[in-house]
């Protein structure tokens, strides 16, 4: 091995630990990550060279990189995917569990010389702010590049971040990351290095992340999914708070008051839109303005005072580049124009990057996200697209138009409401909103969508998607309901719960809402919920909106349409409640009576 670069942490554990997982996985060198832009800019021209990156058109594209996975790492592996507690009971029977001694076995087996040829990187990074009380830190030891520069973007690392394990390391969460594709001396790199066995695994009693042959987004950015979501669900069932996949936006009226809102959608369906939504023009007249804080993770944690607070763990935007254009979300749009990785979305001939959606006409040539020849008739004869569907940009969030001045406060932000949604084409109203705490833990509980391409598997089939977390809760779904029910107990105040839809369709398969900006008068009713009373109706699912209680100024939405929106049709409800009973009948053990109870009442209201 070459002499290893200076260890820039006095940490002995930390020392000790890099040099037993560099014993394992034989790196040929270690390089500890300073943060600095220098190295980033290093790293990235090392990447240019090993054809992993290639430099956009730095006029239009500043600071900006392509980089084109290999064609079977594309996307989160779920069946791949393991909670290993140490009981199987624990970890519940929607997550994948595997017996910790014998994952242990496996994975010391996995990544022994799995790094040969390559560098080790020893990354310290920050989820939230640094020295926030609600932050918590990580080392990833990865040995691809391409991970170090995405996590730059979408967590705080570096120089300060060792500065703070120097104090403390019990608070680490060690993580190890492996591209698992080991090099023989003068064996030629490939641009994606990866390798055919995927093992993404969690060890949440000892908060331990191990992964090994994906290079893409939250299989390798463990920052994200592995810690934010599912190692910090089991920190934060212990801790007393809430680790969410959940946006979080503020509201702000015209008076110049801020209603922050916390909303769980699975992926792919609509966050960073929603979180960077742009108000119709007579909104933005009166002065209604949306602020961005987050657009995936919430961590939320009740205050002092008992009213719950809410961070975004994360410092950068890993949207799914497809359907994201000027039309649709220019804030994004503004967000990626600079110092942005695009991953997997098409090249175009004047050196800048196209996707599906991105324009409404598309370049008359570009090379498609697997380095083919691509044109609008190649599309349309063989059905190739030019982006992956999950084809990603990594944005530094602080680029957002509408990010929230508060997004950094160490303290978070008041949370006013809670909002779940899927995509759901039939069945589920534009809006409603629980009765109560329990009756919305019940709806987020049920919540169910059709699959997207962010993950493997079969698109547009309806899922159960308890809160968007399932396949990112660390422990038994039961117990983590039973979580949502304590939570609640201890509060001064409790934030309202409502359910959303965009994506109802009508009997010819067209949508019937708008969408994009026009949910902001949705939002506005949620507003006006929670501050200043607003009317609703009552029904059997939840209060939901009258035709008058809605803000239509600028949007010629007829009435008769917009009951049929809100329609709650009883036979498609009946299918949804015995559909629901799989979710119950799995998790009959561990399920909170509370939601037994809602569920009968909801029947005994339907009836
Ligand atoms: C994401 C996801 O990348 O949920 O945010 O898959
Ligand atoms: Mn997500």
């Amino acid at each position: 091995m070459k002499k290893p670069s200076r260890p820039l942490s006095s940490n002995p554990h930390l020392i000790t630990w890099v040099k037993k997982m560099a014993a394992l996985c034989k790196p040929d060198a270690i390089h500890w990550v300073d943060g600095s832009q220098e190295e980033y800019d290093a790293l990235c021209a090392q990447m240019v060279g090993s054809g992993t990156f290639i430099k956009l058109n730095q006029k239009k594209w500043p600071g900006c990189y392509l980089a084109r996975s290999d064609a079977s790492d594309v996307a989160r592996v779920e069946d791949r995917t393991f909670i290993c507690s140490l009981s199987k009971e624990a970890a519940g029977p929607t997550n994948n569990w595997v017996n910790p001694f014998e994952m242990r076995k496996t994975l010391k087996a996995l990544f022994a010389g799995c790094m040969k040829g390559r560098t080790m990187y020893v990354l310290p990074f920050s989820m939230g702010p640094i020295g926030s009380p609600m932050s918590q830190i990580g080392v990833e030891l990865t040995d691809s590049p391409y991970v170090v520069v995405n996590m730059r973007i979408m967590a705080r690392i570096g120089k300060d971040v060792f500065r703070l394990i120097d104090q403390d390391f019990k608070r680490v969460v060690p993580c190890v990351h492996s591209v698992g594709a080991p090099l023989k001396k003068g064996q030629k790199d490939v641009a994606w290095p990866c390798n055919k066995e995927k093992y993404i695994v969690h060890f949440p009693e000892t908060r331990e992340i191990w992964s090994f042959g994906s290079g893409y987004g939250g299989n390798a950015l463990l920052g994200k999914k592995c810690f934010a979501l599912r190692i910090a669900s089991a920190m934060a069932r212990d801790e007393g708070w809430m680790a969410e996949h959940m946006l979080i936006l503020g509201v702000e009226n015209p008076e110049g008051q801020k209603t922050y809102v916390a909303a769980a959608f699975p992926s792919a369906c609509g966050k960073t839109n929603f979180a960077m939504l742009i108000p119709p023009a007579h909104f933005q007249k009166r002065g209604w303005k949306v602020w961005t804080v987050g657009d995936d993770i919430a961590w939320i944690k009740p205050d002092a005072n008992g009213r719950l607070r809410a961070i975004n763990p994360e410092a950068g935007f890993f949207g799914v580049a497809p359907g994201t254009g000027d039309h649709t979300n220019p804030n994004a749009m503004q967000a990626l124009a600079k110092n942005t990785i695009f991953t997997n979305v098409a090249l175009t001939d004047e050196g800048g990057v196209w996707w599906e959606g991105m324009t409404k006409e598309p370049p008359a040539h570009a090379i498609d996200w697997k380095g083919n020849d691509w044109t609008p008739e190649i599309a349309k004869e063989k059905g190739v697209p030019a982006a992956h569907a999950n084809a990603r940009f990594t944005a530094p969030a602080r680029q957002c138009p509408t990010i929230d001045p508060a997004w950094e406060d160490p303290e978070g932000v008041p949370i006013h409401a809670i909002i779940f949604g899927g995509r759901r084409a039939t069945t589920m109203p534009l809006v409603f909103q629980a009765f109560n705490w329990s009756s919305g833990v019940y709806i987020g509980a049920t919540m169910g969508s059709e699959m997207t391409a962010a993950a493997a598997g079969t698109i547009g089939k309806v899922r159960r998607d308890p809160m968007a977390m399932l396949p990112f809760c660390g422990y038994n779904m039961g117990d983590y309901f039973r979580h949502w029910m304590n939570m609640q107990k201890g509060l001064s105040e409790t934030p309202r719960v409502f359910h959303v839809n965009w994506f109802r369709k009508d009997r010819d398969g067209k949508f019937m809402w708008p969408g994009f900006s026009e949910n902001m008068r949705v939002l506005k009713w949620i507003v006006d919920r929670v501050r200043a009373g607003g009317k609703a109706k009552e029904t059997p699912i939840g209060w939901v909106p009258r035709y008058r209680d809605i803000e239509w100024n600028g949007l010629d939405f007829p009435e008769e349409k917009f009951e049929e929106l809100q329609k709650f049709d009883k036979d498609a409800w009946k299918a949804e409640v015995i559909g629901q009973s799989e979710l119950f009948f799995d998790l009959h053990a561990s399920m909170p009576k509370e939601l037994i109870f809602e569920r009968e009442l909801l029947i005994c209201r339907m009836g």
